[in-house]
């Protein structure tokens, strides 16, 4: 059993499935320059940045956009995202989030949010959970995207304790690579077919225990 003191969550498609609303909005956006892209291809964009997610579909429509274009094209995808996340509620927040991030709390865990979202403080907000984190770290403060360890590294550094003390909890291929790079624990949210590298995958938080975390 390894000495584990804190667990750091992915934020969409983690604790919230705020990936359909990526999904919505970037179709949108691709739809008005005249392309569309499938759910498959939108699975690469999960735990990507805003910025490396506009380039890879716009690649996928074969356009090519000057810098500032793409600064607009993005600014305008988020206009979009952030009026769906402003309708979000408690309701949204995924089955079992909730009850295992009490669970870790009354464990004496640390918990932290590891997020790629300049938007996660409007929806930890919105679906009330902010104070279950002890901090969180998000796109706002880091500047290697997700396989880098950067947001993972600076969680741990923020809680006080060694990467090798930390469990992430991801659902994307990138964010698991993310963790496995600061040489935490991963456990994968979705299918282990996607997300071999993980060190145990489960469906979602709500097949995740105390018990699980301390056999990793
Ligand atoms: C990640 C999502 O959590 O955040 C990606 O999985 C998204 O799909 C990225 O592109 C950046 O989000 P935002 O809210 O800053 O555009
Ligand atoms: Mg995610």
């Amino acid at each position: 059993m390894t000495d584990i003191k804190a667990c750091i969550f992915d934020l969409d498609g983690v604790i919230v499935d705020t990936a359909v609303y990526h999904y919505k909005a970037w179709k949108r956006l691709a739809n008005e320059l005249g392309f569309d892209f499938t759910e498959e291809q939108n699975e690469q964009l999960k735990g990507v940045s805003r910025v490396r997610s506009l380039q890879l579909i716009l690649g996928w429509g074969g356009v090519t956009k000057t810098e500032a274009e793409q600064t607009e094209l993005a600014t305008r995808k988020n206009d979009w995202y952030v009026d769906m996340i402003n309708q979000m509620t408690p309701a949204e927040i995924l089955p079992g989030a909730l009850d295992f991030l009490e669970a870790c709390r009354a464990a004496g865990l640390k918990t932290a949010l590891g997020s790629a979202s300049k938007n996660s403080m409007t929806i930890l907000n919105k679906v009330g959970i902010a104070h279950l984190f002890d901090t969180i770290v998000d796109g706002n403060h880091v500047s290697a995207p997700k396989p880098d360890p950067e947001v993972f590294l600076k969680g741990a550094e923020a809680l006080g304790v060694s990467p090798t003390e930390c469990v992430v909890f991801e659902d994307a291929i990138a964010g698991v690579q993310a963790a496995k790079n600061g040489g935490m624990k991963a456990v994968g949210i979705g299918s282990p077919e996607t997300l071999s590298q993980a060190d145990l995958v489960v469906s979602g938080l709500d097949k995740m225990t105390i018990e699980k975390l301390k056999e990793l």
